[in-house]
Formats: structure tokens, sequence, C-alpha cells
């Protein structure tokens, strides 16, 4: 982790500045104030605690760590089944980016890192995710197409990062079952700089009800803890530009929106 990264970074919640300590073969962060240590396991920073899996993050942390493993499989054949193609369904959306060669770009909920690929090489990519094995497969995505970014260990509700230090914030595909929605929303806004753009793509509730009792789609969408409702209420006051279309035939709705200037 480069010198230039860890300056970005802060104490989840405290917001305490971080420094890389080294000791033998032990590489962690550490909030000098408060003594906080946060790992770092195979390159990840470690930044979740249990507090971060109360409520539906631990069921959906152990269910996106079981099938890690089949993610790319199962959304490739979605695709084609609905005869879209992965990448024409996910360049819908990643399109409403507006990425510079030189910008600074979050994906919240990285996953196995699928949009990657698909985003423009110039940018620095940050990429976190509240599941161990689904950053595994990412990191092993980004050696194999040697895509550049900078992966952390960590819950949506609570960020590891510094105040307004990101030109765009993406998120697909999570927020719908995290524990605090609002929360979430609030802090991809702080983490992003004076009007930049964030992109919050997830299944419309149509396409949950749909799916509640089909094999497989229903352990995410059965007993679903709360109704997913309109996402524009999770956005905090004064947000510009807020646009809410459906997209991908319909399965998904894609809210965007600018941070105040
Ligand atoms: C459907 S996958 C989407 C992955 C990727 N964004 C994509 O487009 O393929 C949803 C992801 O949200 C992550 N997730 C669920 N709850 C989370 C939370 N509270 N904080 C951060 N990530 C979370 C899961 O681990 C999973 O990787």
């Amino acid at each position: 982790m480069t010198p230039e990264v860890v300056s970005l970074l802060a104490a989840p919640g405290s917001g305490e500045p971080l420094q890389l300590v080294t000791e033998a073969r032990d590489a962690f962060l550490l909030a000098p104030a408060s003594g906080r240590r946060f790992p770092i396991r195979d390159g990840i920073p470690d930044f979740l605690d249990q507090a971060d899996l109360s409520g539906p993050n631990g069921r959906y942390q152990r269910l996106y760590d079981r099938m890690a493993a089949f993610y790319d499989a199962s959304t490739w054949l979605y695709a084609l089944v609905k005869r879209t193609g992965e990448a024409a369904r996910r360049r819908e959306y990643l399109r409403r980016l507006d990425i510079r060669d030189d910008d600074r770009v979050l994906e919240v909920s990285v996953g196995t890192g699928a949009n990657l690929p698909l985003l423009p090489r110039g940018p620095s990519y940050f990429g976190l995710d509240i599941s161990p094995g689904m950053l595994r497969r990412c990191r092993r995505r980004a050696r194999r197409k040697g895509l550049r970014v900078e992966l952390f260990l960590g819950a949506a509700e609570r960020l590891p990062f510094r105040t307004g230090i990101f030109d765009s914030v993406l998120h697909v595909g999570g927020i719908n079952f995290f524990s605090d929605r609002r929360r979430a929303v609030a802090e991809m806004v702080r983490v992003a700089k004076p009007g930049s753009r964030i992109v919050i793509v997830d299944e419309t509730e149509d396409f949950a009800a749909r799916h509640e009792a089909t094999p497989f789609a229903k352990a995410f969408y059965g007993n679903r803890p709360e109704g997913i409702g309109n996402p524009t209420e999770w956005l905090p006051p004064a947000m510009a530009e807020v646009v809410t279309d459906r997209v991908a035939g319909g399965d998904l709705y894609c809210m965007s929106f600018r941070t105040p200037r």
C-alpha cells in the first residue's frame, strides 16, 4: 500500500488518520490517537468489526461468502437467459458515471469486481466489500486482467476513508438489504468531493417480489428484511440532479445524483 493510499484512509466511525506499521512480518494500520489497529490480511486491510455484522449485514455477508465461487457464473447465466449479455447489461448503468482519467473512483460493495473491466483504465479505483470471499475473487480478477484496484474489507455504513476524496462513487447490487441504507448513502456522500456524481443501482421491489420463492434467488429475496420502497428516501437533503429510472428491462433501479457544490 502506497503512502498516498494510506493518507486517504481514516478509522471508520471516528475519522482518525491512520499510519501503516510493519512489525516483523505483520503489517497493520494504526490510529495513533486511540491505539486502534486494523490488520492487513493478504494485502487487504480489514476494517470490519462485529457490530457491522448485526442485522441483515450478517446474513448477507454469509450468503455472499458462500456463493462467491459461483457469483460470476450466475450473473453471466442470468444475462444469457435475459438475452442481453452481461457487459451490455452493466454498461447501461455504468454510462451514468462521469469518470475522467485522473479521477479517484470508489465502488462500494465491489463484489468480485465485475464492473471494473468495463470502466476506463486511467482512474485510481478503490473497492470495498463486507464479504472476504467476494474480495478474494475480485483480487484474482484484477490480477488476471491487469487492473489496478485497492481493496478493503468493511461495511458500507462505516467507510474507512477521509471526507471528500472521491470524484465518483458507484454502488451496485447490495444496498436494498443493508442493515442501514440511509447511513450507507450518507457515507457515500461524505467521502465524495463536492459536485461529484454518485450512482446507486439495485433490484426493484417488483423484481424481488417475483423471485422471493424462486429456487436459489429465494436465498436473497425470500424473507426480506424490509420492502425496497423508493430509494430517493435514503438521500440526505440538498442532493442535486437526482434522477431515478429503471434499467435492465425494469429489473433494476438506477439512482444517480450529485453532491452539493
Ligand atoms: C450483488 S453483489 C454486487 C457485486 C458487484 N457490485 C457487482 O455489480 O457485481 C452485492 C455485494 O454487496 C456486498 N454487501 C452486502 N452488504 C454490504 C454492506 N453492508 N457493506 C458493504 N458491502 C456489502 C456483498 O458482499 C456483495 O459482494
